[in-house]
């Protein structure tokens, strides 16, 4: 018995060869297993943490440390609560799976990132468990909803513009006729042999009237009923300086310098060039109109390479930022309903037709209170030439500035 036990303990030199291969074989097929799931991990565009069941992060994809803003060696082996103190939702999203072992899901989640500023996100959180059923921790998804929400938002805008555009067409052309019938009328009246002199103040206000009515009407029809734009390559500083040159005597009446600061190598834009013009006018106009004691209107061109609110098209992006008084939360989530106006004279169709010349091209507008300082609009518009390798997926997406989160 003693000589068979030694023979097991000790292997004869060839069955330890065996077993020393077996063992390199098997640790670098765990290796190569490693490698496997995390070029997984990394190569997925959610954000993947890795929660233990005591609440501690074992590992985080790179699209997650994209999302936080924070590195992986900043998250490893840190509880949950203590990286995400403020984000609720998300504890209770772990918390929940972790009790019930089942998977859970919030769809309108906020993630708070390590610069203070929030994203909209999803998050699906589920068990991770072992062969026989013991919880091994749990997984939880995170994926950026904003291009969505924005998405969305401009999607409901654009189903708004339409029904009103329908409407404004019909009113639009009911009420052309009468007025130029009340305009001819006075005119008449006024021509009238024995007409008092001392009421034609009143006849003169008349027709000023009825022809401020009628410069309203055809704003409305030009924006309910849209020829569409015939898009060519154009230069976008030429438009800005014909614009600032016809413009020069009410921006200087109104003590408003105008700043410019364009990108020189600025490629042409696809654009029809009366549109784009009549755009910056309206942008330019309400600019002036916030400072009424003058100031600078500052106007900032730049390149964007893929940017994203355009479907990855490379774009040229333009500020046009003014010292007024900016806008609250209330008329910042109505700036662009048709109708929607503050002024004693103004229409509200100004930024209505902004918008949707900028979405008859492809591009997009966002506007932005600077408190105290004023506000900024930007927009995106496509570029006539666009280059090859631009797409979404393989270009480094760039933050606009000011984005709304
Ligand atoms: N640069 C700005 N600063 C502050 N508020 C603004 C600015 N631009 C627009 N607004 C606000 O948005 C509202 C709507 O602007 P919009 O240009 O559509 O119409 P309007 O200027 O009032 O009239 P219209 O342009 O038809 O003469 C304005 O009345 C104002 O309250
Ligand atoms: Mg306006």
């Amino acid at each position: 018995m003693p000589g068979r036990s030694e023979k097991r303990e000790k292997p004869s030199a060839s069955e330890l060869q065996g077993l020393r291969r077996r063992c390199e074989e098997l640790s670098a097929s765990v290796e190569s297993m490693r490698a496997y799931y995390e070029d997984l991990l990394g190569s997925l565009q959610d954000g993947i943490i890795i929660v233990e069941p005591n609440g501690h992060i074992r590992s985080i994809n790179q699209a997650a440390e994209e999302l936080t803003g924070l590195s992986a060696q900043m998250f490893h082996g840190r509880p949950f609560e203590q990286i995400f103190p403020n984000d609720r939702s998300l504890q209770e999203l772990v918390r929940k799976t972790m009790e019930s072992g089942r998977t859970h899901a919030n769809f309108d989640a906020r993630l708070t990132r390590q610069d203070g500023s929030q994203v909209v996100i999803s998050a699906v959180s589920s068990l991770i468990s072992d062969g026989v059923g013991q919880a091994r921790g749990t997984v939880l998804a995170l994926r950026d909803q904003t291009g969505i929400r924005e998405l969305e938002e401009r999607l409901q805008r654009s189903d708004r513009l339409a029904a009103l555009g329908t409407v404004a067409a019909g009113v639009a052309h009911e009420i052309r006729n009468p007025l130029a019938g009340l305009r001819g009328a006075a005119q008449l009246l006024e021509g009238e042999p024995d007409f008092p002199p001392a009421l034609r103040e009143y006849t003169s206000v008349i027709v000023k009237e009825v022809d401020r009515l009628g410069a309203i009407v055809e704003q409305l029809l030009s924006f309910a009923t849209p020829r569409g734009p015939v898009l060519r390559a154009c230069n976008l500083h030429e438009i800005l300086d014909s614009l600032f040159f016809l413009e020069r005597a009410p921006l200087g009446a109104a003590n408003v310098t105008v700043q410019r600061q364009y990108d020189p190598q600025l490629p042409d834009i696809l654009a029809d060039p009366s549109e784009i013009r009549q755009l910056f006018l309206n942008l330019i106009r309400n600019g002036v109109e916030a400072m009424p004691g003058g100031g600078d209107l500052i106007v900032r061109t730049r390149y964007e390479r893929s940017a994203k609110r355009c479907g990855g098209r490379s774009v040229a992006v333009t500020e046009i930022v003014d010292q007024g008084s900016g806008f609250d939360p209330e008329i910042e989530r109505r700036l662009f309903t048709p109708f929607f106006t503050t002024k004693e004279k103004g229409t509200g169709l100004g930024l209505a037709i902004c918008l949707r010349i900028v979405e008859d091209h492809g591009g997009a507008m966002e506007a932005t209170s600077l408190p105290g300082r004023g506000s900024r609009f930007q927009v995106w518009l496509p570029l006539a030439k666009q280059p090859e390798t631009s797409s979404p997926h393989n270009e480094p997406h760039r933050t606009a500035q000011g984005v709304r989160p």
